[in-house]
């Protein structure tokens, strides 16, 4: 007998968590206008007025740092993915009060939005910010960071394409160096002076109060070393 496909293992537990009603409001009544189906295939040229350079944000959880990029740098187009549903109606809100058009969003798994809506070289940057650490070594699996992740993002990303990390856990961090040195498709590259900067987030101060230190690293996307598409 053929046995069931096996389940992969997650990033993230899905929890509900409390909708304020607002949230609850935003999302019936802003979905179509910031929210994007993983069903489809992303054409950026038709989600955006403009055809300007595209940053993706996963896991953005209260959606702080993309807000806050999108206001300080309107000159880019923004994307955000994120499966905690309070986070996305907070973030709509605040869209829709700084009146912004160039944010769009899916409420979804990333590894699938990923594989399923963006298409090679579609991306000029990836940020993950204080991706869930998951200190357990029997849970190191469930890390985002992961060397087949890691090997789709380069494919999502332009060449010249760049992928922010940043982390509050130091055997994190290290173990994301691992996984990039092993990529050939990444170049490791300063993270200072990026435009945009990465804004602060939630949890980075919550890192920062209990006294962790903030790493941030930085990768290019190498000229012709995109693995084929995945
Ligand atoms: C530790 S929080 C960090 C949130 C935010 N970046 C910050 O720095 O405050 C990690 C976030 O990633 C989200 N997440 C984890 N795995 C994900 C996935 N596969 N796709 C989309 N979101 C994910 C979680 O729901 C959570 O909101």
């Amino acid at each position: 007998m053929k046995s069931p496909p096996r389940r992969r293992i997650r990033s993230f537990v899905r929890r509900e968590g409390r909708l304020t009603p607002g949230q609850e409001r935003a999302l019936e009544n802003l979905w179509p206008r910031y929210g994007l189906s993983p069903d489809r295939i992303l054409t950026p040229e038709t989600t955006f007025s403009r055809p300007v350079p595209l940053i993706l944000e996963i896991g953005f959880g209260n959606g702080e740092s993309l807000l806050q990029m999108a206001v300080q740098y309107p000159e880019f187009n923004y994307l955000g993915i994120e499966v905690h549903r309070p986070g996305v109606g907070r973030l709509f809100l605040e869209l829709s009060e700084h009146h912004l058009d160039n944010v769009r969003v899916y409420h979804a798994d990333a590894v699938e939005v990923l594989q399923s809506c963006l298409t090679e070289g579609t991306l000029d940057r990836i940020n993950i910010f204080f991706p869930d650490p998951w200190p357990k070594k029997r849970h190191h699996k469930r890390r985002l960071i992961q060397p087949d992740f890691v090997a789709l993002l380069a494919n999502r990303l332009k060449s010249g394409g760049l992928l922010h990390l940043a982390t509050d856990w130091p055997d994190y961090a290290e173990h994301m160096r691992t996984v990039l040195a092993a990529s050939p498709a990444f170049q490791a590259t300063e993270p200072d002076r990026l435009i945009p900067p990465r804004p602060p987030t939630k949890y980075e101060r919550r890192g920062r109060r209990l006294g962790h230190p903030v790493q941030d690293l930085a990768y290019l996307a190498c000229e012709s070393k995109r693995p084929k598409d995945r």
